[in-house]
């Protein structure tokens, strides 16, 4: 079935950032039939309530944007946790969708569960070719399984299921508590506390040196709306912005957009995570999918958004 206006695609994950910023696109982009439910109704871990629910919408599409997600420091402390919910929610969903005849659905991995040194710019290729981050192995190993589970049913079921591979996300709606945030979202807060409370000071965990690409979550919702329409052969797909600088390097970046000068300070008992994780997108852009905001443009909303979130 083709992608159209009127199909009933079911979001999972629609509260978070990224299942909103897809909500958002899709309502805008005149889709009518747009199914969700909260987490409260139904858990996803939950394999009987699961495949319940999937059945009774009986969906044309499905995108899995929930997942246990979150930055170094959670993913390191709750090892157990990641790699549980993750394998519990993308395999009670993929498997669901395919009973419920499902054809098409697109599954979130991520740049960072690729090899830690891989050879730069990353291609869907070297997966699995290296070790792991130890500080994520957990979540990569969950990732590489619904990837792996997609790529298999699409070969004995004949069925059409893509995992996605986007870089470092930020955007609306994202996480700020520095406990568990990511990178990004973690140095707007601290910028932003810093200069709140006059401290002209800014600790950033680690060194620095770490590379990092950075994609607007919105590029992301695009892309699944752009590979849910189109006929692929491929299960595995990275999706990038092509827009990469070290942590200090971003740090510096905002510390200019808010107008001021902080002292960086580093923390470097922290781990500095995987060095490098450049994705090469040519794949993507052979299919005619490219990411369409810059840095710039993309922390100007991102920012708007957190200055409403903390005054609410
Ligand atoms: N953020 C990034 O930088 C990034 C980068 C690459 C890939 N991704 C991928 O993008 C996807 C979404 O990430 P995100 O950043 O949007 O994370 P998020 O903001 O934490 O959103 C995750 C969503 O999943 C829901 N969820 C989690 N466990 C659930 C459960 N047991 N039952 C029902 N719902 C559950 C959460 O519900 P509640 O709101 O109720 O908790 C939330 O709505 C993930 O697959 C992630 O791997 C993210």
């Amino acid at each position: 079935m083709q992608l159209n206006k009127k199909s009933k695609i079911f979001i999972a994950g629609h509260k978070g950032m990224v299942g909103s910023s897809i909500v958002r696109h899709f309502k805008k982009r005149g889709y009518k039939n747009l199914f969700f439910i909260n987490r409260k109704s139904l858990d996803l871990i939950d394999q009987k309530k699961t495949y319940l629910s999937i059945k009774k919408i009986r969906p044309d599409f499905v995108i899995i944007a929930a997942a246990k997600v979150g930055g170094i420091s959670i993913n390191n402390d709750q090892k157990g946790k990641f790699i549980y919910e993750n394998i519990m929610i993308q395999t009670n969903l993929i498997h669901s969708s395919f009973l419920a005849g499902v054809k098409k659905l697109i599954f979130l991995g991520s740049s960072c569960i690729y090899p830690k040194h891989s050879k730069q710019p990353i291609k869907e290729e070297y997966l699995m070719t290296g070790k792991l981050e130890e500080t994520n192995d957990s979540y990569a190993i969950a990732k590489i399984a619904g990837f792996k589970m997609c790529e298999a049913y699409n070969k004995q079921y004949k069925t059409n299921y893509i995992c996605l591979m986007p870089p470092n996300l930020y955007g609306p709606n994202d996480n700020y508590n520095l406990k568990t945030s990511h990178f990004f979202p973690a140095l707007i807060a601290k910028t932003h506390q810093a200069l709140r409370n006059k401290t002209k000071m800014i600790k950033i965990w680690g060194d620095g040196t770490p590379k990092r690409e950075l994609m607007y979550v919105d590029d992301l919702a695009d892309a699944c709306e752009f590979f849910l329409k189109k006929k692929t052969n491929h299960s595995l797909i990275n999706i990038g912005s092509g827009e990469e600088k070290s942590i200090l390097g971003y740090c510096k970046f905002i510390i200019k957009k808010l107008n001021t000068s902080l002292k960086i300070t580093f923390d470097k008992k922290k781990p500095n995570g995987t060095p490098r994780k450049k994705l090469d997108t040519s794949l993507a852009q052979k299919y005619g999918w490219k990411s369409k905001y810059n840095l710039n443009k993309g922390f100007d909303l991102t920012y708007k958004d957190y200055i409403k979130k903390i005054k609410s």
